[in-house]
């Protein structure tokens, strides 16, 4: 076999041992005939780096050398590649990104926060040294999404990208809405399963989803990442009953990340959204994701898989490493970085579409009229109106759905509806996917 390898072996230094570097090191052990075939050489770990030397890890790690200052890679012979699995916007990820690159070591990382702040900077170096930046496993995992945008889709003109870009979210969406559940029972038992970080605010919160926004965006339009403005709400304040009436209404609530770009500039926002039944968004159930890109000549593209976990994620790593082997890379962002456009945000309030409102207000006579004048008074229109019987608080929740109309209109209607002692709690705003 060794006579059909068109190389010398990639030798390949691996840091970061956890959930995604386990699974490299098993992808690389199990496969390794195949892989080898595809990449015209041998894959091979030759040095390895984490925290802590002594943790089970449940893999075979002596035939790789323990290395225990990372630093000293970047500059090693011995190795060709340096692949980075700590995580981490900034610290010790973002020292080792820059030095590899700035000492003209392919570098490959499937670490989101740390492109979606410094992608622009790591570009360059990368660009500068004239080296591979690679990073298929930093957005939706296993699906191979950044080479579907990079390479797949290159040719068009693309106006919308959007998609699910976070599995624990929508496990505890999907799972809210088939077993009816509150959002804290469920998030609680996910953390008790493994599928939710003890701290699961960057998932739930919308951080993360907005990290591989910020990504794909710059992939899909020819923009500089623009990380700073994605507006982010999370599912912490989706309640069992938005679920439901989402459901009579023939909607689906997932969280979207979703961006466009036109001449009022570019928008990205992550947020819950009304997906309607007959979009396949809303059919996307558990922790898989799935991104949708509109392009001028390929039309609707369609990519579902697994956005999380050891096996999908190392299948994405090890697609960079076989595209570093073959010397296939080009620019990291799809375009040189001076190419890339500065765009302005775009005003969201000028966004037309349909809105679901929902408010918690005092079980009393006249509200359900305040309400519907405040919504008239904003130049809001109603398309229907639901308000679900007495609770034992002397509370009952209302549930707007809203015509088409500028999003600035729903914004003025909660403005003018601060202060209200009709009002019980911080109303809910989604939009509702068109
Ligand atoms: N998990 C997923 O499904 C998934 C999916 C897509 C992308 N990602 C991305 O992949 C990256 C790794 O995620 P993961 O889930 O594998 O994380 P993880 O399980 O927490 O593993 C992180 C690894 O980094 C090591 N590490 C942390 N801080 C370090 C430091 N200061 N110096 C040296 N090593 C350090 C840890 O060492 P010790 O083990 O010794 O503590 C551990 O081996 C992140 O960027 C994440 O966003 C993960």
């Amino acid at each position: 076999m060794t006579n059909l390898h068109r190389h010398a072996p990639l030798r390949v230094a691996l840091v970061g041992l956890g959930t995604v570097g386990g699974g490299v090191i098993r992808l690389l052990q199990t496969n390794a005939d195949l892989i080898a075939r595809r990449a015209g050489c041998p894959i091979q770990i030759v040095a390895i780096s984490a925290r802590d030397r002594n943790k089970d890890r449940g893999v075979d790690l002596s035939p790789y050398e323990w290395v225990d200052d990372m630093t000293t890679l970047p500059g090693r012979e011995d190795v060709d590649v340096v692949v980075e699995l700590i995580g981490g916007a900034d610290g010790p990820a973002l020292t080792l990104a820059r030095q590899c690159l700035a000492a003209g070591k392919p570098f490959v990382t499937a670490n989101k926060a740390m492109l979606a702040h410094h992608g622009l900077d790591l570009a360059a170096l990368a660009e500068k040294a004239g080296i591979a930046l690679k990073y298929e496993a930093a957005v939706a995992g296993g699906i191979p999404v950044i080479k579907g945008l990079r390479e797949g889709a290159a040719a068009n003109e693309i106006s919308r990208v959007y998609g699910i870009l976070n599995g624990t979210c929508n496990y505890i969406l999907t799972t809210m809405e088939k077993e009816g559940r509150s959002f804290d029972d469920v998030l609680k038992e996910a953390q008790e399963l493994g599928y939710a970080e003890a701290d699961p605010s960057f998932d739930i919160d919308g951080v993360d989803a907005a990290h591989k926004l910020t990504i794909l965006a710059s992939l899909a339009f020819g923009t500089e990442l623009d990380f700073g403005n994605v507006a982010v709400t999370g599912i912490r304040h989706v309640i069992a009953a938005d679920i439901a009436e989402a459901a009579a209404l023939g909607y689906r609530i997932r969280l979207v990340g979703m961006a466009e770009n036109g001449p009022g500039g570019l928008f990205q926002r992550v947020h819950p959204m009304l997906v309607p039944l007959d979009h396949p968004l809303a059919h996307v159930d558990g922790s898989l994701n799935a991104v949708v890109a509109e392009g001028n000549f390929v039309g609707r593209l369609f990519f579902q898989g697994r956005g999380a976990g050891d096996g999908p994620t190392a299948s994405a790593v090890v697609a960079d490493l076989i595209d570093v082997a073959r010397d296939e890379y080009g620019d990291a962002l799809a375009m040189p970085v001076a190419a890339l456009a500065q765009q302005p945000a775009a005003d969201a309030g000028a966004r037309i579409g349909r809105s679901y409102l929902r408010f918690k207000v005092q079980d009393r006579p006249g509200v359900l009229a305040e309400i519907a004048a405040t919504t008239r008074d904003a130049g809001v229109s109603i398309e229907s109106m639901i308000q679900r019987g007495a609770s034992h608080d002397d509370s009952v929740l209302m549930a707007i759905v809203t015509h088409a109309g500028e999003e600035r209109c729903v914004r003025s209607t909660l403005e003018r509806l601060k202060g209200s002692d009709s009002v019980l709690q911080t109303p809910m705003v989604m939009h509702i996917l068109d």
